[in-house]
């Protein structure tokens, strides 16, 4: 194998990390999980039912549980939830265990791909581009902190953002362009 066999997607909502990260493992051979998908099997109840219940603070513990447990793997490729920086402990494991690939995706793009999304209790909000140019304000520098590899998803589909992912995996400093 020459590509690194942990591969983490980090990024705000709509970035497309668990679409990108989906097709990245395929080309890879490697597995491929996703923490929100695999907090909602190990509760059994969506995103939002946690939000109601147990708040924000309650899903980002559960977060934290399944990225401690998901990065021990030893081979996955792995796309995370938009917050999953807020967590210091996160950004340690993250940026310790393997190659983190930053999906810089602007508001506007956010706001095209993500729509009227209900699944998203972030979002449920009278103004969504207030919340998600607060949430990128707050979250961009932490993405960047532990970023091995940057890659602007504007105007990219799926298929190309993937193939700039494993072309800058392939380059010995792993960096792409500094959008
Ligand atoms: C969140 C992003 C969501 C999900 C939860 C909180 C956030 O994941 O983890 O709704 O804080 O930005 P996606 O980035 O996959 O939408």
């Amino acid at each position: 194998m020459n590509h690194p066999p942990r591969i983490y997607l980090i990024g705000p909502m709509g970035a497309g990390k668990s679409t990108v990260g989906r097709r990245l493992a395929d080309a890879l051979g490697l597995p491929f999980e996703d923490s929100d998908r695999y907090i909602v099997e190990r509760t059994g109840v969506d995103i939002p039912t946690i939000f109601d219940i147990e708040g924000e603070a309650g899903f980002r513990k559960r977060e934290h549980d399944a990225i401690r447990t998901l990065t021990e793997r030893e081979e996955l490729v792995l796309a995370t939830g938009g917050g999953v920086v807020t967590t210091p402990a996160n950004r340690d494991l993250l940026g310790a265990r393997g190659i983190v690939v930053y999906l810089y995706t602007p508001v506007e793009t956010q706001l095209a791909r993500t729509g009227k999304d209900r699944n998203r209790p972030l979002l449920q909000t009278e103004d969504p581009r207030a919340r998600l140019e607060a949430l990128m304000v707050e979250r961009d520098p932490l993405y960047r902190a532990i970023a091995d590899i940057i890659i602007d998803t504007r105007g990219g589909t799926v298929k190309s953002v993937a193939r700039r992912v494993l072309k800058a995996l392939e380059e010995p400093a792993g960096q792409e362009t500094q959008p």
